[in-house]
């Protein structure tokens, strides 16, 4: 086979986005991080907040620009940087929970994987968006390093969080996304599960290339 999707699932700060752009980038294929999808779709609620969900996703514009991973512009506007900040990030799990929001933003991946080529990350990509991905991978890691990661992140971003407060923060987010009545996080049954709890991103990213290149022979 000479073009596959990949799919990449799991809680958040499991470290999806960091290593799906590493295999896309080695393997020249197209990134997707389906997070920031939601995560703009967020920023565009917190700014009109009067406008239903329905109404929201029929008037905006959203783009995702491949540049040595991806930028997001909303309208025209570049809201990369500013969909990782505080106020979006403890609003998303809202946001993603609910069906007009879902529904628009499975429909656009889908679109976007339909010739292959893709690797895509996210939490329902397995289950929902393209269950059908000639690979399948469940990205777990423990709270703790989840936390610890994404304080290192934020301080590169130049975010203020402590590592307390992220526990609290993903632990929570983890909780909304598993139990939302719509494609909850899940593992899809022909998902291969990686627990990167001690693993550099070098050797998650080298067992995940192997099992690509098995798929691509
Ligand atoms: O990966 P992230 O932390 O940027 O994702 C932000 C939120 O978006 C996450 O809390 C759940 C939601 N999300 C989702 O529901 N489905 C996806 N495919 C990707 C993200």
């Amino acid at each position: 086979m000479n073009k596959i999707n990949i799919a990449i699932d799991g809680p958040a700060a499991a470290g999806k986005s960091t290593i799906a752009k590493r295999v896309a980038e080695a393997l020249r294929m197209v990134y997707v991080d389906t997070g920031a999808m939601y995560r703009a779709i967020t920023l565009a609620h917190l700014n009109n907040q009067e406008t239903s969900f329905k109404e929201l996703v029929g008037q905006l514009e959203l783009r995702l620009i491949n540049d040595d991973g991806q930028r997001v512009l909303l309208n025209g506007e570049d809201i990369t940087d500013r969909i990782r900040e505080n106020d979006i990030t403890e609003n998303v799990s809202f946001v993603a929970s609910q069906q007009e929001v879902r529904e628009f933003l499975v429909q656009l991946q889908q679109l976007m994987t339909r010739d292959k080529g893709v690797v895509m990350d996210g939490r329902d990509i397995g289950t929902t968006v393209i269950p059908d991905a000639e690979l399948k991978i469940y990205m777990i890691a423990s709270v703790e390093e989840r936390a610890n990661r994404r304080l290192l992140d934020n301080a590169a971003r130049g975010i203020v969080s402590t590592y307390d407060q992220l526990v609290a923060d993903i632990s929570e987010r983890d909780h909304l996304d598993m139990t939302r009545d719509i494609s909850p996080l899940s593992k899809a049954e022909d998902a291969i599960q990686i627990d990167t709890t001690g693993l550099t991103i070098d050797k998650v990213t080298e067992r995940i290339l192997a099992l690509a290149e098995e798929k691509l022979q």
